[in-house]
């Protein structure tokens, strides 16, 4: 019987303390956190505002004296940050200056399929493609980042990631902080292992989940700190992490408001004391300092994720000293947040015409493991569907739909909590967990071009959990998925 409870305890000694990755207290917070630039654009003669993207190799020194084989875009890791306003048409000319196809995708963006960036808009090296729309849904935090199939976790680890802010008139007339990288600032978390000066490779032991970093930085910055002269800042928080999931808040408890979740504004602020981001989620904060305090973003251990088996997959103690903002001992005063921020534009799903069930599993979803020739879903034009997405797997996944933004209408049969109230293209789904959905595809239609739904955790996508959907008019039957690669 000893012999057993020694072996047995071994086990979970060897689990835990593998897993344990704390960060708490012991990081010093010793750089200056990095902005990412707005983008350069121009406006052509026909009133397209253009940005140019180039994907390219490089090093970058997280730390002093260690140089990281990196990507980035226009740079050597991550990319600057695009803006747009609702109405723009706009056209982001992507170079690739890589020895490896990619492709670049507008997470969270309304747009037609062929422009989406999804695994059939490869760019080969040398190549530059050329998408243009028109942005047609309200302001938000939305992201960009390759989606080639199979190898979407490694391109986006490697350092492929950016934010596309959009704006809209009424959000431009709310009293909200909106000094980019003043009382604005963009926090793209990401988490990161090395290996001497190397990412290091592979996933480590046990870790079906995918890569899980051991250690964490904000928009490429190891250890950060911001100093900041107002008393409101917004943070527009994103998990652009391949894996691993977050529950943001701060070690004193304080309440701060979430003003808008991934596609945008809530109607109101809600006050929350924690707000969780899974892979590829974003969450607008605003937090108030006092004069002279340093205050840490912290990510907290996750009680959602239910037992010992699921938490492993959040590696243990999961427990992060994200960023500390430094506040100047004079600060600027910010007015109260408006009290309305902005009217619905999400399904409440009464008008539903049809229902799908989606299963996730490991292996795939709905039994199915993704298969780029095949069109799994169908959906009409100008119509709202209601979709059960239901994770009885035994480990966490998420659930993100391309195109749209949806409404959480219940989860596991109850109303959905604050942080998921707003505009939401990506939902984290703890096992056990039922949710259902209120989506609308008002199109335009192409049956020839699948856009994506699967786990955003990014070595599920890559290996089984990513199904396709085609928007048609009605009718219409969808047609065999094309690819549409440029080569210039
Ligand atoms: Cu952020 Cu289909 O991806
Ligand atoms: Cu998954």
């Amino acid at each position: 019987v000893t012999v057993v409870a020694l072996a047995v305890g071994g086990l979970f000694t060897w689990w835990w303390t593998g897993a344990d990755v704390s960060t708490v207290g012991k990081e010093p917070f010793g750089n200056a956190l990095s902005i990412p630039p707005l983008a350069k654009s121009y406006v052509d003669k026909d009133g397209t505002r253009v940005f140019d993207l180039r994907m390219q190799a490089g090093e970058t020194e997280f730390e002093k004296g260690r140089a990281t084989p990196t990507w980035g875009f226009n740079g050597s890791y991550l990319g600057p940050t695009l803006r747009a306003e609702r109405g723009e048409k706009v056209r982001v000319r992507i170079g690739n200056g890589l020895d490896e196809a990619s492709t670049v995708h507008w997470h969270g963006m309304h747009l037609p399929a062929r422009m989406d960036g999804g695994p059939h808009q490869m760019i080969a090296p040398g190549a530059t493609w050329s998408p243009r729309w028109t942005v047609d849904q309200p302001a938000a935090t939305l992201w960009y980042h390759p989606h080639p199939h199979g190898a979407t976790e490694q391109h986006v680890r490697r350092g492929l990631a950016g934010m596309f802010l959009l704006d809209d008139e009424k959000s431009e007339r709310l009293d909200l902080p909106e000094r980019y990288g003043v009382d604005d600032l963009p926090v793209i978390v990401q988490d990161v292992r090395f290996d001497g000066a190397r990412f290091a490779e592979g996933h480590g032991t046990m870790q079906d989940v995918g890569f899980l970093g051991d250690r964490t930085m904000v928009n490429g910055t190891l250890s950060p700190y911001r100093e900041v002269r107002d008393e409101l800042i917004r943070l527009r928080l994103l998990n652009a992490s391949t894996a691993r999931t977050y529950d943001f808040g701060f070690p004193d408890g304080r309440a701060f408001s979430l003003i808008a979740t991934d596609g945008g504004l809530l109607e109101r602020p809600a006050a929350m004391d924690r707000v969780q981001l899974s892979p590829g989620e974003r969450a607008e904060i605003v937090v108030r300092l006092r004069a002279g305090e340093r205050v840490v973003l912290r990510s907290f251990p996750q009680d959602n994720y239910g037992d010992a088996w699921q938490r492993r997959f959040a590696g243990g103690d999961d427990s992060f000293d994200v960023l500390e903002l430094r506040a100047a001992e004079r600060l600027r005063p910010s007015p109260e947040l408006p009290s309305v921020l902005a009217e619905s534009e999400t399904p409440d799903g009464k008008d539903a015409v049809r229902g799908r069930h989606f299963d996730l599993k490991r292996s795939g979803i709905n039994g199915r493991a993704m298969e780029m020739s095949r069109v799994d879903e169908t959906v009409t034009r100008g119509t709202t569907e209601v979709w059960t997405v239901r994770n009885g797997n035994g480990m966490p996944h998420n659930f993100h739909v391309h195109d749209v933004q949806f409404r959480v209408m219940e989860v596991n049969g109850a109303a959905p909590p604050p942080g998921l109230r707003g505009p939401k293209d990506t939902v984290f789904l703890p096992n056990g967990t039922t949710m259902k959905l209120a989506l609308r595809f008002d199109g335009p239609a192409d049956p020839d071009t699948p856009y994506m739904y699967h786990c955003h955790l990014l070595f599920h996508e890559d290996q089984a959990m990513m199904g396709q959907f085609v928007v048609v008019e009605k009718g219409q039957r969808p047609g065999a998925p094309s690819d549409h690669a440029r080569r210039e």
